[in-house]
């Protein structure tokens, strides 16, 4: 497929004082699909996210959004590119409801400058039908009372109604049971349905294995493979991450190191 990746990361570095955490990292994320960035804890997938979010500022490499290149300098930047981080437990505020999280720092108005609750809440739940959502019995419940679960879809649902371009969920199953893994990554499937470039930070095989469409392995900074899920199995990418290689994927040594399959 020739398809321009909505998010192209190209050479990408980032160090910390002498600490070299990301050296020459490629990474592309798709309209529609859902792109896994796996790695060993202390990989370098949190910093990743946190340069494409604008949080840390890259000392080298490029951006191209659309096959553009742009410059992220700060959170402003990304979120205005369409970037939208969805971390576990910081993305909602507890004591607001569902339509006041959504709307949080966009609020709609009237024309008597009062706000539009009635169109809020509309938008509220299409946001929802759109993700097929049926477990929220009311778009006014308040957001501590919701199960974890339902608060990823909450803020899925946010992404989807603030039309981000670029989503990526932090761990998103990592404190949910058996059901609501289930639920979460169907949920996952849906957003990039709807045109979304996914990545999903996950530690958790089976999750990459069922819902990614690629999967991105980083390997003590370096990225040690981009491959589609289609054409590897869950041994080889816990070798690639275990080991930053895969003697069965047909890659030479040299070539598994940043190569985009
Ligand atoms: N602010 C910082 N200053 C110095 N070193 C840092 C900083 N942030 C991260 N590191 C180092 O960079 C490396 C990558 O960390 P990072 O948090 O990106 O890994 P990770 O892949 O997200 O790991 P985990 O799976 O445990 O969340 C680690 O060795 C970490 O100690
Ligand atoms: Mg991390």
């Amino acid at each position: 497929m020739s398809t321009v990746p909505t998010l192209e990361l190209r050479g990408l570095d980032k160090s910390f004082g002498a600490v070299h955490v990301l050296s020459s990292v490629n990474l592309t994320a798709t309209a529609g699909e859902v792109t896994a960035l796996v790695g060993d804890n202390g990989a370098g997938k949190s910093t990743l996210v946190k340069c494409v979010s604008g949080i840390y500022r890259a000392d080298g490499g490029e951006f191209l959004f659309d096959g553009t290149p742009r410059t992220i300098t700060g959170p402003r930047d990304a979120a205005q590119l369409g970037v939208d981080v969805v971390y576990q437990d910081l993305a909602l505020c507890d004591n607001l409801d569902i339509v006041d999280n959504m709307f949080l720092g966009r609020e709609e108005t009237t024309r008597l400058h009062t706000l539009d609750e009635n169109a809020m809440e509309q938008q509220a739940r299409q946001a929802l039908a759109a993700l097929s959502v049926r477990t929220v019995r009311s778009v006014r419940q308040i957001v501590a009372n919701l199960s974890g679960g339902q608060r990823q879809t909450v803020a899925l649902a946010k992404s989807l109604l603030w039309k981000s371009r670029v989503v990526i969920l932090d761990e998103p199953t990592a404190a949910l049971g058996v059901a609501q893994t289930e639920q979460v990554l169907d949920l996952v499937r849906r957003l990039a349905s709807q045109g979304v470039a996914v990545i999903m930070v996950s530690h958790n095989m089976n999750d990459v294995m069922t819902v990614a469409d690629s999967i991105a392995v980083l390997y003590l900074g370096r990225m040690a493979a981009q491959i589609r899920r289609a054409d590897v199995t869950q041994r080889q990418v816990v070798e690639l991450i275990t080991a930053g290689r895969s003697g069965n994927l047909g890659l030479s040594p040299a070539e598994s190191l940043g190569v985009v399959i």
